[in-house]
């Protein structure tokens, strides 16, 4: 089955499941307006194997991120500032914590390297999952923690400007899943 003739179907296809998260500017700064809508729509296990979402991230300013909900898990939509790309390609690979960010069930591109992090070659777009590699708790964004990054308040874990653990117990960088621009304004996610 197409995707047209998924979301013609509203998404109420179980074969495959496809639904769209729009998030405004209003969900720019309160990325939890998106969540219910998401929520509404969830899928049972079985399609939930197989879904995918789509992000509108028209509304995104560079230095803010949204947050959407998908599988359950927070995923950090961040558009980086210069700033913060420069300040992630400037830093050794001996400096990380977690040199490698090998994990087989999320993206396979995905390495510490600050490059493979992103989704488009310049780096101004960084999608992560929102949980905590320490004990799964939600760091706190906005280029909160030592490394301007994200910060996890629970036991003290600083991810710098490309989701990389560079200090306190969490012992992996932020997880990347499996995203692709699907447009010029539109992440797939899944
Ligand atoms: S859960 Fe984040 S530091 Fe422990």
């Amino acid at each position: 089955m197409s995707h047209a003739e998924a979301e013609s179907d509203h998404g109420s296809t179980r074969r495959d499941f496809l639904y769209y998260a729009t998030a405004g500017a209003a969900a720019v700064t309160a990325g939890a307006a998106v969540w219910p809508l998401v929520n509404q729509m969830n899928p049972s296990a079985d399609v939930q194997a197989l879904s995918s979402i789509r992000v509108d991230v028209s509304g995104v300013e560079v230095g803010t991120q949204l947050t959407v909900k998908y599988l359950g898990k927070p995923i950090f939509v961040r558009r980086r500032t210069q700033e913060e790309i420069e300040a992630a390609r400037a830093v050794p690979l001996s400096d990380l914590i977690d040199k490698t960010s090998e994990n087989p069930n999320l993206s396979p591109d995905a390495t510490a390297e600050d490059q493979n992090r992103t989704l488009d070659e310049a780096g101004e777009w960084l999608v992560m999952i929102g949980v905590c590699t320490h004990l799964g708790c939600v760091p706190i964004g906005n280029a909160s923690g030592d490394f301007g990054g994200w910060f996890c308040p629970c036991h003290g874990s600083h991810y710098d400007t490309a989701g990389r653990i560079r200090k306190g117990p969490a012992p992996e960088n932020l997880w990347i899943p499996v995203a692709e621009f699907a447009d010029e304004t539109t992440i797939k996610l899944g």
